[in-house]
């Protein structure tokens, strides 16, 4: 295990006994936010659209991590593949106390440009595949007090150019985990989210921020760094712990303080 992805400011097992269903493709963000529950003794179930890239990353956390990881196919986007792959999890893992929303859609476009189907698409995958996986889970967090862990972001904090669409879609997301943190908190289920900045070495960065703007970038996160994947897991594994017991509701951006805009006045 590398320096960058070790999770070892954590004690041992914090979360052992706990099952941990991460949407998202098994790489970049919710591959390692998956990858940091196991390490902290989760047994985890990746969902995502295709089993055949699920399968690599949940080999890897059985045999780098020496925990148990099952993959199961589901398109978010439809309600009756997640039922069965949350049905899947818990037939397989017994229980189901943890759900990690990460499973997201994004493209560049101008907003003149984007189609209405463009448009519903993503908000499609991110908000409403986020809901549908709640609502299918509900039942199973309910029985052991569980708790909902959205990935949401910052581009709606202000206004980011041709991200409409994602920006539309994460608002809804944080208003998705606050609604239910007042709604599910009275049942014992907490409902928090993380709003990664600019992450490097995920395919969002690669695709989404050319390499001239990405000095630039750097320039404005006062911490004069990109974050790591390794930061959002590290919040991942404090969210999903007993040590956050008391934080639902809370929408916590990881992202060195660039979404303040500080930087632009130094
Ligand atoms: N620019 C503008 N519109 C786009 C687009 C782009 N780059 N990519 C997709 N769309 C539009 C399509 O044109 C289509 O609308 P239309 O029917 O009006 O033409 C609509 O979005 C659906 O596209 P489609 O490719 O059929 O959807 P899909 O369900 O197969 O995939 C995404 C949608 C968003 C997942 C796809 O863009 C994608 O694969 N992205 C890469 C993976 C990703 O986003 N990962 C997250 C990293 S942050």
């Amino acid at each position: 295990m590398s320096e960058e992805t070790s999770n070892r400011v954590f004690a041992d097992g914090i979360l052992k006994g706990r099952v941990a269903l991460v949407t998202g493709g098994g790489t970049g963000i919710t591959g390692g936010v998956a990858r940091a529950l196991a390490e902290a003794g989760a047994r985890v179930a990746l969902v995502s659209r295709k089993i055949e890239n699920l399968e690599p990353a949940a080999a890897l956390i059985r045999e780098g991590v020496g925990g148990d990881a099952q993959a199961f196919a589901a398109d978010v986007r439809d309600y009756a593949q997640v039922e069965r792959a949350v049905a899947g999890c818990v037939e397989h893992f017994g229980r189901l106390d943890i759900v990690v929303n990460g499973a997201a859609g994004n493209f560049l476009c101008p907003a003149e440009e984007l189609s209405p189907n463009g448009f519903g698409t993503v908000v499609d995958i991110d908000l409403k595949g986020t809901f549908n996986v709640c609502r299918a889970a509900f039942e199973e967090l309910k029985k052991r007090r569980g708790l909902i862990l959205n990935i949401s972001a910052t581009l709606h904090y202000g206004g980011t150019p041709l991200q409409l669409h994602v920006s539309a879609a994460k608002a809804g997301v944080d208003a998705l985990t606050r609604n239910l943190a007042v709604e599910w908190g009275a049942h014992g289920i907490r409902s928090n989210a993380i709003a990664p900045g600019p992450i490097e070495d995920t395919e969002g960065m690669k695709r989404l921020v050319p390499p001239d703007i990405k000095e630039r970038l750097r320039k404005r996160i006062p911490l004069g760094r990109f974050g790591r994947i390794r930061d959002v897991e590290q919040c991942a594994v404090f969210l999903c712990s007993d040590a956050a017991a008391f934080i639902n509701g809370a929408v916590i951006a990881v992202d060195g303080g660039h979404w303040l805009g500080g930087t632009r006045l130094l």
